[in-house]
């Protein structure tokens, strides 16, 4: 199957947020991964409603909106009517992940579920069978930049096998930490989306990475 490249904006120039718009539309990303920080359940503070509004009508890419909020579910509709195409909370931050899913479905959007690392993903699996997307964290949420947990290779296949398990359709995402050098890996243990932050908006020719991840 093919992956899919969602970088993550997060680390990009966001006082050139229109140029970065044209250059991730014209690249073989897949996604625009657009992280959503409260300095609640993170301790970090980043965009919100206002920017991925502001964003949507340059981009024709799918939306893979990331909450590190608590009460996600406060905000379910405001984040589609913002533009959001996939909309990820955290299982931490939800007490009624169950209902969460089927509020965010019933919105018109895919419904992702992220785990930070010290969560195991056998607590996925009561809802697994509805969901559309995994995040798994390859570090602590809050900041791009961050040494990939290696943990995360054995995370990914016991997800892979879950999903397999049940006939499920999610989507297995890995985000933070991502590069090249850890990207063939993470493929070969079963993730389908690579979210990659500081490796493409840090390098030399931020198009050509993407493309080169794509090309795992
Ligand atoms: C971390 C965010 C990530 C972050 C990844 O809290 O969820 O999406 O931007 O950045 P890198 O790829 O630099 O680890
Ligand atoms: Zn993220």
């Amino acid at each position: 199957m093919p992956h899919y490249i969602a970088p993550s904006l997060l680390a990009s120039d966001f006082s050139k947020i229109g140029e970065t718009c044209k250059m991730l539309d014209r690249s073989s990303a897949d996604y625009y991964h657009l992280d959503v920080m409260d300095g609640v359940f993170v301790p970090n503070i980043s965009f919100g409603l206002p920017v991925i509004s502001a964003m949507r009508p340059f981009s024709e890419k799918v939306f893979d909106v990331h909450l590190m909020i608590v009460q996600p579910e406060r905000y379910i509709e405001d984040f589609k009517k913002a533009g959001a195409d996939i909309l990820t909370v955290h299982y931490e931050a939800s007490t009624h992940l169950h209902r969460t899913i089927g509020a965010i479905r019933e919105a018109g959007m895919e419904a992702g579920v992220a785990l930070n690392p010290h969560t195991p993903v056998r607590l996925l699996e009561d809802v697994i069978a509805d969901v559309d997307l995994v995040c798994l964290m390859g570090v602590n949420p809050g900041f791009g930049g961050q040494k990939f947990i290696e943990h995360t290779y054995a995370k990914t296949r016991q997800l892979r096998e879950m999903i397999d398990r049940v006939g499920g359709h999610a989507k297995i995402e890995i985000d933070g930490g991502v590069n090249l050098d850890n990207a063939p890996l993470l493929l070969q243990a079963g993730a389908d989306v690579l979210v990659a932050g500081s490796f493409v908006f840090s390098s030399e020719n931020p198009e050509a990475t993407i493309s080169a991840l794509k090309s795992v």
